[in-house]
């Protein structure tokens, strides 16, 4: 069982790979909670948290996964592949009851609450682009996931290599639920990736407006 070693949120950003192969072993049912319950507590818009997640740990079920991935092999090795989704109908389901539920306990105003139960379904019955507005969503959880189980001292490949319609299949996905991205999550094999480098902040960054480089 390999040594992990937690890391602090700076070490964890920076030392980071997107991880070409895993070695399988299995990681503790303690951290993939506590990595799970990290991404469960991003933000999301209005709180309607639409995230759905498929945990896969068996080897069968990460066997027809990988065949759903283009057979990327690492869905395979990694000890648990996250499938992270967007319910488009959450809210119509419940989730918009339970938020302001759960609010409420928090201390959510009362006018608040009435405003929300109007705005929020005009706001996405009427949006021009629902899985735009779950991919936003979904992603922040995903990423928060990842950057938990690298603080944890795991291993993490994200990926976007995958036949939505095959995933869907293999997981018995409601047609609400668009696959957004998967996580593998373990512990690398071999060495890691080389490190691609990243743009600089005066290419990357405008200062007030377009065009205006920021100098730090
Ligand atoms: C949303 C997303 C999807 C990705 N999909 C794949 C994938 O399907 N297969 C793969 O090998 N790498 C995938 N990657 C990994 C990227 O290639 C990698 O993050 C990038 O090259 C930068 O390398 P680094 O993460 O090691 O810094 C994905 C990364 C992201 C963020």
């Amino acid at each position: 069982m390999p040594n992990l070693i937690e890391k602090n949120l700076s070490q964890a950003i920076m030392q980071r790979r997107a991880t070409p192969s895993f070695d399988g072993a299995a990681i503790p049912d303690g951290a993939l909670e506590k990595i799970l319950n990290a991404g469960l507590n991003a933000p999301s818009g209005y709180n309607l948290q639409p995230w759905r997640f498929v945990v896969v740990r068996s080897a069968e079920q990460k066997r027809r996964l990988r065949a759903a991935c283009y057979n990327q092999a690492k869905v395979e090795e990694a000890s648990v592949m996250v499938v992270a989704c967007g319910d488009a109908d959450g809210w119509r389901k419940g989730d918009l009851e339970e938020m302001l539920e759960l609010g409420r306990e928090g201390g959510m105003p009362e006018n608040y609450a009435e405003q929300a139960k109007v705005n929020i379904p005009n706001y996405l019955s009427n949006h021009p682009n629902l899985p735009m507005w779950l991919n936003r969503q979904v992603m922040i959880a995903f990423t928060t996931m990842m950057l938990m189980a690298e603080v944890l001292g795991y291993d993490t490949a994200p990926m976007e290599g995958f036949e939505a319609d095959k995933v869907s299949e293999v997981l018995k996905l409601p047609l609400s639920y668009h696959v957004v991205a998967l996580l593998g999550i373990g512990h690398l094999k071999g060495s890691d990736k080389f490190y691609g480098g990243r743009f600089s902040t005066a290419r990357m960054v405008f200062d007030e407006e377009y065009g205006r480089p920021l100098k730090l």
